[in-house]
């Protein structure tokens, strides 16, 4: 290299999309299956789905182990390998929850004897019996995980308690396959849409630790049995009261809960109300008590069976993010594909990990986890869009910095300087990569001197 001048020998620009295998594991697409004969499990679209979480085996009050009752025990074990023909790689988990029996679209309300989960939580000797027992059942039917939905802790202990049950059981789940070639058991909790409430406030330091992830459980916020006003049940706004999702998922952010461990729950149900008046039939409208079901709940199949018998006109309210129909007096809300898209967009803006619904049966024809899926990709579109947009624009900002570096030297060089002798030899090496959520592009750009 006879010349002073600085060559640039090479410039690679190399761009290599590469596609995640692990893709589907950083959206979580759940949801929730109600063991009873009414919903096969053959029926399932689980490829529309990351993870199932197949409900609820009940918890002894006398043991603190769990129960899996008689009758659900064929469901139980046949779950996983089911599911997994539409969808091999689906992940299952078997969900906790003591409480009354419910109908499938229907709502855990707030029927529930919380002293069995209180006093299990009490003592260590009671909490090691249910972490085993957890832990057993969920290997003898072939689960990959284990949730737990609770959503009634009702002390300031509770909370302090649930937040050492999260700790042990963590620590049982890490040791247990230590043994074995199995993976280790995933651990998730529903919760409530706050994460205080109260005087309580959830072990936060302690689920941020041991979940992989926490399902906030979205919906059920106005039930035509307990109050006589028409409501969006499951609001992601409410210009009037802080009872709506985006209020709850902003509280869980600033309490420094990470989005990369929320999943939002959707409802695949809605309730319908009397309304007082039939002229008056807004959100928020006087209402006499419940319709159509005994306590208002219906699944979104039945809701829109309903509203196509009678040819009724959905409505949505973009403002709370719901939709309603009003047939005779009978005034009905819920999530239809308009909601649900605008919750998907929702929580890919905040970051969150995924979705969760309630119950995947529910769907009609599964158009929701259509429509969710569509949302997702949607979003995806978008940041390819603007990655189509932004590589070329870098690119050329690249080469017209290299030019004007080059013609820098050169004029340097003939007014006899000698930076060109540090920049000898030396060759640097500029890698970039930008981050897409299922795309990576690497640019290497290669300066040889
Ligand atoms: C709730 O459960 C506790 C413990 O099993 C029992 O002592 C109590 O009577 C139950 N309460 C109701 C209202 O069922
Ligand atoms: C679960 O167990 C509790 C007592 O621990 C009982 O009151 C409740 O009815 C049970 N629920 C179901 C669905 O069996
Ligand atoms: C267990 O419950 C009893 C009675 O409610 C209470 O006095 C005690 O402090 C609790 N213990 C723990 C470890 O929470
Ligand atoms: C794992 O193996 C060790 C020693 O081989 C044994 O002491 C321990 O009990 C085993 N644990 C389980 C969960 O099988
Ligand atoms: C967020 O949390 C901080 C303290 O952690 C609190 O001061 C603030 O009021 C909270 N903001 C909202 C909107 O709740
Ligand atoms: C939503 O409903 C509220 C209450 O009925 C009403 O005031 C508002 O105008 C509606 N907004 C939209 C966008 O329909
Ligand atoms: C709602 O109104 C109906 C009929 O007026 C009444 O029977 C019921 O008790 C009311 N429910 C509530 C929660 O106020």
């Amino acid at each position: 290299m006879e010349s002073k001048t600085i060559h640039l020998i090479l410039l690679f620009i190399f761009i290599s999309p590469q596609f995640h295998s692990s893709y589907a594991q950083t959206w979580i697409r759940a949801g929730y299956w109600y063991a009873s004969g009414e919903s096969p499990i053959p029926d399932i679209n689980s490829a529309l789905f990351t993870h199932l979480i197949c409900g609820f085996a009940n918890v002894s009050s006398s043991s603190y182990q769990l129960i899996i009752p008689s009758a659900d025990q064929q469901y139980y074990s046949s779950f996983t390998e089911i599911v997994k023909r539409k969808n091999p790689s689906i992940i299952t988990l078997l969900s906790i929850w003591n409480g009354q029996a419910s109908t499938a679209q229907g709502i855990l309300g707030e029927k529930v004897n919380s002293s069995v989960l209180s006093s299990m939580l009490n003592q260590s000797s009671s909490r090691s019996s249910f972490i085993e027992s957890s832990i057993q059942i969920a290997r003898r039917y072939g689960f990959w995980g284990i949730d737990l939905f609770w959503l009634w802790p009702n002390t300031e202990a509770d909370m302090i308690n649930l937040g050492k049950l999260l700790d042990e059981w963590r620590a049982a789940v890490d040791s247990e396959p230590r043994n074995s070639s199995l993976s280790k058991l995933m651990l998730t909790m529903a919760v409530k849409y706050v994460p205080s409430f109260g005087s309580m406030t959830y072990p936060i330091e302690s689920m941020k630790k041991n979940l992989d992830f926490a399902h906030v459980v979205a919906y059920d916020y106005h039930l035509p049995l307990k109050e006589n006003v028409t409501g969006a049940h499951a609001a992601l706004y409410n210009p009037t009261s802080h009872v709506n999702t985006d209020y709850g998922i902003r509280q869980w952010l600033n309490n420094s809960f990470p989005a990369s461990k929320l999943v939002m729950g959707l409802p695949y149900h809605g309730y319908a109300w009397t309304l007082a008046n039939p002229n008056d039939n807004g959100i928020g409208a006087p209402a006499a008590g419940v319709a159509v079901t005994q306590d208002g709940s219906m699944s979104y199949k039945y809701i829109k069976w309903y509203t196509r018998s009678y040819e009724a006109k959905i409505m949505y309210n973009a403002s709370y993010v719901v939709n309603y129909c009003i047939i005779g007096l009978n005034w009905i809300g819920f999530d239809d594909v308009e909601a649900i898209r605008a919750k998907i967009a929702y929580a890919k803006e905040k970051k969150l990990l995924g979705y969760n619904v309630f119950v995947v049966t529910n769907d009609d024809n599964w158009a929701l986890s259509w429509a969710a899926q569509d949302e997702e990709n949607a979003h995806g579109k978008k940041r390819r869009l603007l990655l189509i947009i932004f590589l070329p624009i870098t690119m050329i900002i690249i080469l017209i910095a290299s030019v004007v570096c080059y013609l820098q030297r050169k004029l340097l060089k003939t007014k006899g300087s000698n930076i060109n002798y540090i920049m000898l030899n030396r060759s640097f090496l500029v890698s970039m990569h930008i981050h897409a959520t299922d795309m990576h592009f690497h640019f290497v750009i290669w300066y040889l001197f």
